[in-house]
């Protein structure tokens, strides 16, 4: 049987350049088990950080010690020729064209926000995850509580904002500022609506705080999401599938710090996950309808973690986000979440790659079984 060449794609420019070297590390791994190594051949491509993309030894060495490429050593002025030669100029490493199968696994902006989908799309070649569509609406948090609204998904009360208003005009902000205490209150989170991992997000409670986010969150992004704050538990549920999607079972994300910041999510021993999460049934069901309607509004494809807020005191649930392409790391959540749904990591990815396939023919009519 001719092996089906899988086009690994990992690193990437954006800050979980990291994160993707260990998710590709361990759909490497799955790739070459007993049940996988017949139907699969990897070939693995490494987007620098600079975001020069590498094919053959290089990536292979990347994948080997799990540590990014680090630039050579060259005086300062060659280097920045050297730069200059790859930086913004997309080049296809001449791999690609043997590519059957591409399974990007890059997270944040530039990887999971439809730019790398849409060269897959131009490119013809079927992929894992989401379309352009599905990717940028789940990425930008103004565009994805949108369609979260249109589907009737509960949320937090929240406010979305340009940079334009936060910076050009000092008669409107103080107002907009009024507007936001009087609707939101305090404390409230001031996030960039396209980042991720809690970069450029803060929690304040007072009105300088609120004044100095703001401008903080407009410094990283032009668009700005306000939500009012809630105490919460949370909540997270693996979607798998395309136009027929099933939810897994759902985890739970403790830690001890005020909430799920960078530090938090980062550093080894501050955050723990629960798996089942320990909440009522009926909590549970409601969780994995709303992941899968969540799925179904950004028109999803493929995989993603949809994440909630649970106020347990009311019993209120809210949807906070949905990630299209979530770390896929042996400890990440999501593929911990198929497992203990009975979907091992090496079959997990074999389902994918399928689901891939299916989706590019046109045929995702079949339904998912778990
Ligand atoms: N409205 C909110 N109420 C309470 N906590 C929040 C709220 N928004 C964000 N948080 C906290 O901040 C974390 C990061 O916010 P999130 O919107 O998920 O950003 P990111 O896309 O960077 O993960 C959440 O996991 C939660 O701990
Ligand atoms: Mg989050």
């Amino acid at each position: 049987m001719t092996k089906l060449r899988v086009g690994l794609l990992f690193g990437g420019r954006s800050g979980e350049h990291e994160v993707s070297i260990s998710s590709a590390r361990a759909i490497a791994r799955a790739l070459t088990t007993e049940q996988n190594t017949g139907k699969y051949e990897i070939l693995p491509f490494y987007i620098h950080k600079d975001g020069r993309w590498l094919a053959g030894d290089v990536p292979q060495q990347v994948l080997e010690s799990g540590t990014p490429l680090q630039l050579p050593s060259t005086p300062n002025d060659q280097l920045s020729v050297a730069k200059n030669q790859v930086l913004g100029r997309w080049q296809s490493p001449s791999q690609v064209a043997e590519v059957d199968v591409w399974f990007p696994i890059l997270h944040g902006p530039n990887g999971e926000d439809g730019t790398i989908q849409g060269l897959l799309t131009l490119m013809q070649v079927p992929f894992v995850g989401s379309g352009v569509l599905g990717s940028a609406v789940g990425m930008d948090k103004i565009a994805m509580k949108t369609a979260f609204a249109q589907a009737g998904l509960p949320q937090v009360k929240y406010k979305a904002l340009n940079r334009a208003q936060i910076w050009s005009n000092p008669c409107v902000f103080p107002k907009l500022c009024d507007e936001i205490e009087a609707t939101l209150g305090y404390p409230c989170f001031v996030k960039p609506a396209n980042l991720g991992s809690s970069v450029g997000i803060a929690k304040v409670r007072t009105r300088p705080e609120l004044e100095a986010a703001l401008d903080n969150a407009a410094s990283y992004d032009r668009r700005i999401i306000v939500e009012a704050g809630v105490v919460v538990r949370e909540l997270e549920c693996a979607v798998l599938g395309n136009d027929s999607p099933k939810a897994s079972v759902i985890g739970e994300i403790t830690y001890a710090s005020d909430y799920y910041d960078y530090d938090t999510k980062y550093t080894e021993g501050k955050a723990g996950l629960l798996i089942p999460a320990p909440v009522p049934e009926a909590v549970t069901r409601q969780i994995q309808e709303m992941a899968m309607r969540a799925f179904i509004a950004v028109d999803a494809a493929g995989l993603a973690r949809v994440d909630f807020f649970y106020v347990e005191a009311t019993g209120e649930v809210f949807i906070n986000e949905i990630n299209t392409l979530p770390g896929f790391t042996a400890t990440s959540m999501y593929p911990l979440l198929w497992a203990h749904s009975g979907v091992s990591f090496p079959q997990l990815v074999d389902r994918l790659i399928q689901l891939a396939l299916e989706r590019h023919s046109g045929s995702s009519t079949t339904q998912e079984e778990n």
